[in-house]
């Protein structure tokens, strides 16, 4: 007896998704119905969000334009801190289907939720933006995205499926063997962040393997910040089509916006489920379209963890659609107006490592955090300074294994550490502390 047929739910063999298809002025009006919505629904199943807009005397009925959102007030990262675990989500535990988890500014993650509509809606996203990379149903994906609270990977992987294709669900990791299966599996494409994808080109030659003559043809690149030089290294070395993918946590995962591969001019954003708007990160003023700032992130269809005009800290500017004439594009992101570090793909904030070395008895609150690039990876140094109280009867080696172990627990990173002695790490006079020393090559 035959199998009954399977369906993917949606058909991508006829092209493009309704709303790629559609107008700038059909994006907008669907955008004013949801956002209605969104609003709605955070102040009516959010206990912070409505404190919030009361206290900003707004209340959901006030936008009748999408200009009208800039009455709102701002979400930020500390926010979903004083609300860990699940403070902010807008339906019962029970209809979670998933959670995910991203670094917080402290040891403590910040928690985002999904419903299955969510689930649902991420994985059609991401299936749209593998799609537009360049991936047709039918071919095979290669996700070396890391698996686990992390986006990447899972956010990968239900894409992948969505589209019809086979996904490979590699991970992060064991850079010998990703070049093997490779070799034997034969993927179209592969998902991962360009630090790795550079590690694997390493992998390649000392397989003795030519990179061009992988069966790899496109490659979709996210996570952390990446030039248009190292777009013009990966094709040439691998001879594929790279484009950029861009998401966050607290606004779904990858699958926010998308680069074209049949114009290479930025990323798409998928503006029928996310709004953007760039401000002036002194100000909070929005800016128009064209101008540089931070970019922010209103969801219009999220029902579990709706975000309400999200500061992500990452610097853009909106530029029309060009592909998808209908949907604005944001230029790659080239910094962020807080002190996150971005390693091998690994989001960790100064404060992370504070706290640790705080913790540590012998440690006082001097320290910075050194990154260089050595051959491809990228490589960070703790340089901590010691207590005077402790220094002289402290057991360096001992105290400086036990740093790097709980860094690697608690942030999930290896990194080195170099233990100096009382007020040898440099001491600013006023203002800020020097965290982070950036010693990685530009561009
Ligand atoms: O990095 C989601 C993701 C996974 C995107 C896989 C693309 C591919 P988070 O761990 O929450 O989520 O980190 C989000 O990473 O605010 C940016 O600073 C940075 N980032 C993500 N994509 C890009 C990109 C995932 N394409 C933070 N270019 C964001 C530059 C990126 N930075």
């Amino acid at each position: 007896m035959a199998l009954p047929a399977v369906s993917f739910g949606r058909s991508f063999e006829a092209g493009l998704d309704p709303a790629e298809r559609a107008s700038r002025d059909e994006i907008m009006s669907l955008q004013r119905e949801r956002l209605a919505w969104s609003l709605r629904h955070a102040y009516e199943n959010v206990p912070f969000y409505r404190q919030k807009f009361d206290a900003a005397g707004v209340h959901p009925s006030d936008l009748r334009e999408l200009s009208d959102l800039a009455k709102f007030p701002f979400t930020v990262k500390t926010d979903l801190r004083d609300n860990y675990p699940f403070g902010l989500f807008a339906v019962p535990r029970e209809k979670l289907l998933r959670v995910h988890g991203s670094s917080g500014t402290t040891g403590k993650p910040i928690v985002v939720g999904y419903t299955r509509a969510d689930i649902d809606m991420w994985a059609d996203v991401m299936a749209r933006s593998i799609r537009a990379a360049g991936v047709r149903p039918g071919m095979m994906v290669h996700v070396a995205y890391g698996y686990g609270l992390f986006t990447g990977g899972l956010g990968a992987h239900y894409g992948v499926e969505r589209l019809g294709c086979t996904v490979i669900p590699m991970s992060g990791g064991m850079t010998e063997r990703q070049v093997q299966l490779i070799q034997d599996f034969r993927p179209d494409a592969i998902m991962v962040t360009p630090s790795y994808m550079l590690a694997l080109l390493d992998g390649f030659s000392k397989a003795g393997l030519d990179p061009r003559a992988s069966s790899l043809k496109y490659g979709i690149f996210g996570a952390e910040p990446w030039t248009n030089a190292m777009r013009e290294e990966i094709e040439r070395d691998f001879a594929l089509d790279a484009t950029d993918i861009y998401g966050l946590s607290e606004v779904i995962g990858p699958g926010v916006a998308q680069e074209c591969v049949e114009t290479k001019d930025g990323l798409h954003i998928w503006e029928d489920h996310f709004y953007p708007e760039v401000i002036n990160p002194d100000t909070g003023e929005v800016l128009p379209d064209g101008e540089k700032g931070e970019l922010v992130f209103t969801s219009l269809t999220k029902e579990a963890f709706p975000i309400i005009r999200y500061r992500t800290r990452d610097l853009t500017r909106l530029l029309a659609g060009t592909a998808r004439p209908g949907m604005r594009r944001m230029e790659k992101v080239t910094g962020r107006s807080d002190d996150m570090i971005i390693l091998r793909g690994v989001n960790v904030f100064p404060t992370q490592i504070e706290e640790i070395l705080l913790s540590v008895e012998t440690c006082s609150g001097h320290y910075q955090l050194e990154l260089i690039r050595e051959g491809r990876m990228d490589e960070m140094t703790v340089h901590a300074e010691i207590r005077e109280d402790a220094y002289g009867s402290t057991d360096l080696d001992a105290c400086a294994t036990r740093i790097l172990a709980r860094i690697k627990d608690t942030v999930g990173i290896t990194t080195r550490i170099e233990l100096h002695a009382p007020g040898d790490i440099e001491r600013t006079a006023a203002g800020k502390a020097k965290r982070v020393i950036d010693r990685r090559p530009k561009g």
